[in-house]
């Protein structure tokens, strides 16, 4: 089994290890139990991301003791960014550990595990620039439809930003991008076995630039415009974007391309220029806002989403609160907000003006609470409207159905099964505090 932690990026990685490992026999397991092989993909963004996978490690450890006595074994293998990031370390903490093995080596599995299945313990972190859209071979039709109606393909991988906090460019490289070609095969493909719905993925996705099969360099807006004419694709997202990155052209694609559903994940970190700048992301508050304001003007009903930092080193109460003052100045559908965590090798980590733990945790508990309110305020803003709902699955309820928005909000109605892995309009009739109650609409329901 492969159990995936952070960003999609992980998550999309770990399909493609599944699918690879499908191919050699191997087969997927619900729970680590019954696994002979148990897949850790690690996320290294935070400390505390970090050291759950020890923590999850030492559980792991002790279950492979238990077989082992009973004359079977367990293989652990640690992906991801903490693998690319501590190497042989991982190997070092945790003796239970068979193999380590980075981003960029995930098409060398197959015969990595057969050296350690003869017992060698390995770490294969190697950093070839040329090996990051190495062809694994293609999932099968079953492995598709098994994975549902919705998917990710990678489009960019990597940064060259370097904000101040953050360890992605040590572990996932330098920006590059994929070929055309290959993306609009791979949707395709997808599409063939009954997939509506593609989210364009990368560590900067709107910082595209793949060459098209003429050679000529393509943005994301070009690359969503030719993705929008395979028929049967419905619906297209991207993520994860730079304000910096967010061309006009981008912008206008919003306005003129209906399949791109109205929704951005705009990462702004904070609202105050003292701080943005120390962040090195190259851009301030005004910059953010004007992004915001052409965003609506292209598509008035988008839905914007971002991710926040509080107590980056050096933020004052007056900083605080030129966050505070953005997020009420935009109005965020949903977002994600962290504490600052220092991270080894990061230049703000050697700053020596921490914020305290404790003035952390309150400023993170005032924004959750705006950001909160935000979101039940947008989400009751649904109520009475009719939307598309792309249907993924069976709700939590006898005879429910359950699908997102185009705004990415959870939404359930009571509906046939049939409707699964297709769209249908339903009159949204309740807000919940995680998802939407709905009603499908009569001719949609009869079809
Ligand atoms: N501390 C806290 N949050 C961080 N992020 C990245 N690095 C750190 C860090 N050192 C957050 C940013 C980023 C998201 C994926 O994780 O908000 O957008
Ligand atoms: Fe990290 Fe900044 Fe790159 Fe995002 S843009 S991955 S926060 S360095």
């Amino acid at each position: 089994m492969v159990k995936s932690y952070g960003c999609q990026m992980n998550v999309y990685d770990a399909t493609r290890m599944a699918d690879l490992l499908g191919r050699e026999g191997y087969a997927e397991t619900a729970s680590e139990d019954d696994a002979d092989l148990v897949i850790l993909n690690t996320c290294h963004i935070r400390e505390k991301a970090a050291e759950k996978i020890y923590s999850e490690l030492g559980k792991l450890a002790i279950a492979k003791r238990a077989l082992n006595a009973q004359g079977r074994d367990m293989k652990i293998v640690v992906a991801g960014c903490v693998a690319q990031a501590e190497g042989e370390e991982v190997l070092k903490r945790q003796r239970a550990v068979d193999l380590v093995v980075g981003p960029q080596s995930y098409h060398r599995l197959p015969e990595l595990l057969r050296q350690a299945a003869s017992g060698a313990r390995i770490a294969d972190t190697d950093f070839a620039v040329e090996d990051k859209f190495r062809s694994l071979p293609a999932p099968s039709r079953p492995q598709i439809r098994a994975r549902g109606v919705s998917a990710f393909v990678t489009v960019q991988e990597g940064c060259d930003k370097f904000c101040s906090f953050c360890v992605v460019p040590y572990t996932r490289g330098a920006e590059a991008s994929r070929p055309v070609a290959e993306i609009v095969s791979e949707a395709q493909r997808l599409v063939d076995g009954g997939v509506c719905e593609i989210t364009l993925i990368g560590q900067n996705v709107n910082a595209y630039r793949g060459l098209d099969e003429h050679g000529r360099e393509s943005s994301l807006p070009d690359l969503l415009d030719r993705l929008a004419r395979i028929p049967a694709l419905t619906r297209l997202r991207y993520t994860t974007s730079h304000p910096v990155d967010m061309a006009q052209a981008l912008i206008d694609a919003h306005g003129a391309i209906p399949k791109l559903m109205p929704y951005v994940h705009l990462p702004v970190q904070s609202g105050s220029d003292r701080i943005l700048k120390a962040m090195n992301r190259k851009h301030g508050a005004d910059a953010y806002l004007s992004i915001v304001e052409r965003l609506r003007l292209a598509r008035p009903d988008i839905a914007l989403s971002s991710d926040f930092i509080v107590g980056f080193p050096g933020e004052s109460d007056a900083d605080f609160e030129a966050t505070m003052a953005l997020v009420r100045n935009v109005g965020f559908a949903s977002s994600f907000s962290f504490k600052y965590s220092p991270r080894p090798g990061t230049p703000a980590a050697d700053r020596d003006d921490q914020i305290d733990e404790t003035v952390k945790s309150e400023r993170l508990a005032a924004l959750q609470a705006l950001l909160e309110a935000q979101r039940q305020t947008f989400n009751a803003a649904t109520v009475g409207r009719d939307v598309g709902v792309l249907f993924e699955k069976p709700g939590r309820h006898e005879g429910q159905i359950a699908g997102k928005s185009p705004y990415m909000q959870a939404v359930h109605v009571e509906g046939p099964m049939e409707a699964i892995g297709r769209e249908a309009r339903v009159k949204v009739i309740a807000a919940g505090s995680n998802s939407l109650a709905g009603r499908l609409l009569r001719e949609e329901a009869k079809a």
